[in-house]
């Protein structure tokens, strides 16, 4: 037993059997409708207007296709893994069953940069969002210092640097209130997220409905604007650049799998929900990104609020539409936040459970039945990185993270094709071994189009956390001391290593 140990599928399901505290309420229709308010959020309200300004123009259409299809590809590979080992942990889990510990607890580790660091960026966009609602429509403008990030980096730099802010205390306290939420039990919460999702897709529905009829032509041209002779500026670089930005607005539906433990049938609902969510937002994306680059010319979208900036180009015939995109964005970006934060917790758990991080970790509430310790601990963590940094930079570092980790679930499910094409599968990934192959060559091209700096961040990331494995996890890891396997094996071949 090392670094390099795996646990079997009979493990894996067997233990989910030992752990019944989780309680199972959610359906197909949940879970997409879970997968939908993960998705819509800050990137299409937020990051499409800089990606289009800064990169791409018109063509950031031509991004979300290109990041849609990476997405779709990982999607798949996903949504196989999650019906054939539908417990808590997502791509930790996967990675454990086909890659060995090490692999597991550095996935693990990088699902943090996508769902911790995650809500903290959407949490920013929210601020943004919730400050020009006050100020627009109460009439009450809050301090900037308490509106923005003290701490910055310049675009493809390394170097922080102070602006003068102190905290961006609307992020703080909307992710405070989530987390008060998420402690108190899931399907509440899930509730609240079924009607927020509604209000949402209303609303893009909304703003591509009517502002199709508002779109000036001459906006589009040209489609694909020439490139500045810099790597990621315009011309076809800059559709790459913008697809590895605006797969952002992608991340979400992999969360999904990260309640398997809580699904009524996942082996049915899992895929539906994975898949069916990824499909809606795609085309909405694909219709929102025609309108918007339609009504405004791409360059004045560099903004915080291109969505606003886009249909006051309309005139006053949309003015109308201009509370209701407030009221959207900012209950939308809220349930996003909500998402991310109720994923965490649960790859915590999983991680807890394992040995790779202390036992408390995987403490589940005696009365709501939620791992309420890791919610806490991934709140306070979530609310400081939000009070600080900005959402660009956070937006990019949760990309490459996200990329990766898809990367190595696409890689899984390759492995698993040609080591254990046996194992039962109640959905297989169409078209293996090509699927994995692609979804691995798009998600490492959409990494490429992410710059240096980036990639140096992820690297930094993950060298703290071999760190951290070879300080706790690799002495405390409950498969390593022989703790895990299930008293009673399930029926079928299940049990041999992978
Ligand atoms: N996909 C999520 C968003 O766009 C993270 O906000």
């Amino acid at each position: 037993m090392g670094i390099w140990s795996k646990k079997s599928i009979a493990q894996l399901r067997g233990e989910e059997g030992q752990t019944h505290e989780l309680h199972r309420t959610l359906s197909g229709v949940h879970l997409m409708l879970l997968g939908v308010g993960a998705i819509i959020g800050a990137g299409i309200f937020v990051v499409t207007g800089t990606a289009a300004a800064q990169h791409a123009g018109p063509a950031i259409v031509l991004s979300f296709v290109l990041a849609g299809v990476g997405c779709l590809f990982a999607g798949l590979c996903y949504a196989e893994f999650a019906a054939m080992i539908p417990v808590a942990g997502s791509a930790y889990t996967y990675g454990y069953a086909t890659l060995g510990e090490l692999v597991a607890w550095l996935i693990g580790w990088d699902l943090m940069l996508e769902y911790l660091f995650a809500s903290s960026a959407v949490a920013v966009g929210w601020s943004g969002y919730f400050t020009a609602f006050l100020r627009d429509y109460l009439h009450w403008q809050l301090p900037p210092e308490l509106t923005s990030a003290p701490f910055d980096v310049e675009p493809g730099g390394h170097l922080f640097h102070a602006t003068g802010a102190i905290i961006n205390l609307p992020a703080v306290l909307l992710v405070a209130l989530i987390t008060g939420l998420l402690v108190i039990g899931i399907h509440e919460s899930a509730r609240v997220n079924n009607i927020i999702v509604f209000l949402k897709v209303g609303v893009v529905l909304l703003v591509v409905g009517f502002g199709a009829f508002y779109v000036e032509p001459d906006n589009w041209k040209p489609f694909l604007p020439e490139n500045t002779g810099t790597f990621g500026q315009f011309g076809w670089s800059g559709v790459l650049s913008g697809a590895g930005i605006i797969f952002f607005a992608y991340i979400g539906f992999d969360a999904v799998s990260t309640t398997a433990q809580e699904t009524r049938n996942p082996q049915k609902d899992l895929p539906v929900g994975i898949l069916g969510s990824l499909a809606i937002c795609t085309l909405l994306y694909v219709l929102m990104a025609l309108v918007l680059t339609g009504l405004a010319p791409y360059s004045t979208l560099n903004v915080a609020e291109p969505v606003y900036v886009a249909i006051a180009k309309a005139g006053p015939a949309l003015s109308w539409l201009r509370p209701i995109v407030s009221i959207g964005a900012i209950a939308g970006l809220a349930s996003v936040v909500l998402v991310m934060l109720m994923g965490q917790p649960r790859i915590f758990y999983a991680m807890a459970r394992d040995g790779l991080l202390p036992h408390f970790f995987g403490r589940v509430h005696p009365r709501f039945h939620t791992p309420y310790v890791a919610t806490l601990i991934t709140g306070v963590v979530s609310m400081a990185v939000a009070g600080l940094f900005p959402i660009g930079l956070l937006g990019e570092l949760v990309s490459i993270g996200t990329l990766f980790a898809f990367i190595v679930v696409c890689g899984g499910i390759l492995l698993l094709h040609y080591r254990r094409p046996d194992i039962p599968r109640p959905f297989s990934t169409p078209f293996k071994p090509v699927v994995p192959i692609l979804g691995i060559l798009t998600c490492g091209t959409l990494m490429v189009g992410l710059g240096l700096a980036t990639w140096l961040r992820l690297l930094g990331w993950m060298a703290l956390g071999l760190a951290i494995y070879f300080g706790y996890g690799h002495k405390h890891s409950r498969l390593a001391r022989g703790g895990t396997a299930p008293s009673e094996p399930p029926p079928g071949d299940l049990g041999g290593p992978l």
